[in-house]
């Protein structure tokens, strides 16, 4: 006879880390795809330049997805790097410092990508 068993987690950074590894995963899937299909099949790659990014950033539309894209593809980047490298710094320490390092790289660099995405293309 099967059993059927609710367990409780507490939700912990690393139980909320795991969810968004999954989370961010399936939002990647059809922006990724979407961002390839049209950079490669529909523009083409050829095509890609300083003028492609003026024009798309010309409405407001694009800039949120680029936003969006840059936003779920570099946190999950920086959350799986915690996971990997949380696998070699075991101790409470270590892992309390990787957490503050890593949270300021992704914080420093989010807002370098967010000044590109808001201030636009200078012609
Ligand atoms: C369509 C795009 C993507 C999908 C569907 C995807 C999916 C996933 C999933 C499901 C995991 C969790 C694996 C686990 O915990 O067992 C994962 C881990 C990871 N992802 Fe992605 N990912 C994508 C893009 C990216 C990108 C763009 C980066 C880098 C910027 C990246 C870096 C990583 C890293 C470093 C891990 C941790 C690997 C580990 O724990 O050993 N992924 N990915």
């Amino acid at each position: 006879m099967a059993t059927n068993r609710r367990v409780r987690i507490k939700p912990t950074l690393d139980v909320t880390a795991w969810k968004f590894m999954r989370l961010s995963a399936i939002l990647l899937i059809p922006m990724v795809w979407f961002h390839t299909i049209f950079t490669t099949l529909i523009v083409g790659a050829e095509n890609v330049n300083l003028n492609l990014v003026a024009a798309r950033w010309a409405t407001i539309s694009w800039r949120v997805y680029d936003a969006l894209l840059l936003a779920f593809a570099f946190s999950h980047g920086i959350t799986g790097l915690r996971q990997v490298l949380f696998d070699f710094a075991t101790g409470a320490t270590a892992r309390k410092t990787l957490n503050i390092l890593l949270l300021l790289f992704w914080l420093a660099l989010s807002v370098v990508g967010i000044i590109g995405i808001v201030g636009g293309v200078a012609k």
